[in-house]
């Protein structure tokens, strides 16, 4: 029997605006065991889910994320630009978020730091996650991988993902170096013999980008841990089929 678990990316992008409190509701209803999501810091320092660094592809604003208060993206629309029927969907805050998903069985958190240094941002997210009592069900992921090393040297008992898109040699080997539980490939990236060496290294392969149904029936056959993918409701029901 096949075990992977179903994270809605973004929520579920694919059927409402992408990191929004519509889009995590959505996850929910369409049965995702779990989401995964994308967290800066706003102008004051508090966490916001958001993907971009600029406002300009998914709200009504410009600019950086990082030169407006957590008040001021609180107000933006970040629902309008995916269509109508979500006008006004905030820009939430992190907290907000946990609120919402407090329930489900997993919770990805991605730190947004790749090309922006956000102080304090790891001591942040640990912080909120333990204040919403969702802590131990959370894997911190992140590109930056110094980041991932932080999380684990500020709190032990923090699960953390080593994300990437391609080109990692011995992937379980290099993760292991960063104390991380889980590597988090792109899926073109994961192949059998992966997901078979990270097994038995007692790694955990959480592969992102399964979208297509092929794809997404591919990843189920080499038995990875969970798929994260725009359409959970598409992927539960490619689980249950086979
Ligand atoms: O965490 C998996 C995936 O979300 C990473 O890529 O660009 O969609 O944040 P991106
Ligand atoms: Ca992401």
């Amino acid at each position: 029997m096949i075990k992977t678990k179903i994270l809605g990316h973004r929520g579920a992008m694919g059927s409402a605006p992408e990191n929004t409190l519509p889009s995590f509701r959505k996850a929910i209803e369409e049965s995702a065991d779990g989401v995964e999501f994308d967290v800066q810091l706003s102008a004051d320092g508090l966490p916001v889910v958001i993907h971009d660094e600029a406002l300009d592809r998914t709200t009504n604003a410009e600019g950086p994320v990082n030169a407006l208060t957590a008040r001021e993206l609180r107000e933006l629309d970040a629902g309008s630009f995916f269509s109508s029927e979500f006008n006004g969907a905030n820009l939430p805050l992190l907290k907000e978020v946990l609120e919402v998903i407090q329930d489900m069985d997993i919770i990805n958190l991605e730190l947004k730091n790749g090309n922006i240094r956000y102080e304090g941002m790891e001591e942040k997210v640990i912080g909120l996650t333990r204040e919403y009592g969702v802590f131990d069900k959370t894997i911190f992921s992140s590109f930056n991988h110094y980041s991932i090393k932080k999380i684990k040297e500020i709190e032990p008992a923090a699960r953390t993902g080593v994300l990437y898109m391609a080109g990692i040699y011995r992937p379980w080997e290099y993760a292991k170096k960063l104390g991380a539980e889980a590597i988090h490939p792109f899926y073109a990236a994961t192949v059998p013999e992966i997901v078979e060496e990270c097994h038995k290294h007692d790694m955990a392969v959480n592969a992102f980008g399964a979208n297509d149904d092929s794809v997404i029936r591919q990843l189920l056959m080499m038995n990875v841990d969970a798929i994260i993918t725009d359409y959970p409701a598409r992927a539960r029901e490619i689980l249950d089929e086979i």
